[in-house]
């Protein structure tokens, strides 16, 4: 059974295959999920995703079941296993958005129904695929392109490096100290297949002559006791007209959203020429479809026009 907990759970030709039909018009997918259900899990407030995925699953003939996570409570009540369990009896696919990457791990593992991460601490891989949608619309193909990320190695972060390095990008990453990739980590996306992959603590090194300059909150979901901390050790890492101008002069800016003006980006710069961030945005419903529709495809999920 395959599911999609990370990026790298894909391969570079597989991460193709799910951007070709991200871009087929829906109903040339045969609606592979007519009469079936998707069951969306979220610990977490979500606007893009929540919608994105829903709107994905019925352009794709399901029914999505949209559920917050205190209504299952994962092991509060009942176990993470009988939950997955019993909704594997009613829907082909179970996507959830938790607080801890392991949920979804033993999710995976009860090995009863295809699992997606809609984000957790650990990744985001939904995000990465409309990111690299965009960036492919933008740019033909990654390859020896570099792609800068500036702030926290989070969630997002990770995911997008798995991508760019399995589409063989450059990777920069521009974070401050203690709030970067280990070293294992580098490593581990370099394996991936990236063109470079490389970490500084000084922001406008990472985005010089960079093609895409990208860059998420400074707190993530769940951390916000950090808070003060944060605003503190990110200050000056704020992408804004300056740090734009060390990139290539035709770079693109991303950030996946909710985002913060005056924070970790200016205004000029995310309401400005170079930004894509609302393209980016729809294209999550897009990059979504293409990845359901392949999960659809793998996990031999076939109602729809084969039956
Ligand atoms: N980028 C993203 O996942 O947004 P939401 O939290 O609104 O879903
Ligand atoms: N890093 C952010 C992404 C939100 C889409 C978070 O986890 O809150």
């Amino acid at each position: 059974m395959r599911h999609f907990l990370n990026t790298s759970d894909l391969t570079r030709i597989e991460i193709g295959t799910v951007l070709a039909l991200a871009k087929q018009r829906p109903e040339a997918l045969g609606w592979p999920l007519a009469d079936y259900g998707v069951a969306m899990i979220f610990e977490k407030p979500s606007n893009r995703t929540r919608q994105s995925m829903e709107m994905a699953v019925v352009q794709l003939g399901g029914h999505p079941v949209f559920t917050r996570g205190e209504e299952v409570g994962f092991d509060v009540r009942e176990s993470v296993e009988d939950i997955t369990q019993i909704l594997a009896g009613y829907h082909a696919i179970l996507a959830a958005r938790v607080l801890d990457h392991a949920v979804l791990e033993r999710m995976a593992a009860t090995d009863s129904v295809p699992v997606v991460n809609m984000l957790s601490d650990y990744s985001h891989p939904l995000q990465s695929l409309a990111d690299v949608l965009t960036m492919r619309e933008e740019f033909g193909s990654l390859k020896g392109r570099t792609v800068a990320w500036v702030g926290d190695y989070n969630n997002v972060a990770r995911s997008l490096s798995e991508a760019c390095a399995l589409e063989g990008a450059h990777v920069r990453l521009g974070c401050p100290l203690g709030y970067g990739a280990s070293d294992d980590e580098l490593s581990r996306i370099r394996s991936l297949g990236a063109a470079t992959v490389e970490q500084t603590t000084t922001p406008h090194d990472a985005v010089r002559d960079a093609h895409a300059v990208h860059t998420d909150v400074f707190v993530s979901m769940g951390q916000e006791a950090e808070t003060e901390r944060r605003m503190r050790d990110f200050a000056g890492f704020q992408v804004d007209e300056s740090m734009m101008a060390a990139a290539d002069p035709e770079a693109i800016f991303m950030h996946c959203l909710p985002a913060h003006r005056g924070v970790e980006v200016a205004a000029e710069v995310i309401d400005g020429p170079a930004s894509r961030v609302v393209r980016q945005a729809h294209n999550r419903m897009h990059a979504a479809r293409g990845l359901l529709a392949f999960l659809c495809e793998v996990n031999d999920i076939t109602k729809g026009d084969t039956q």
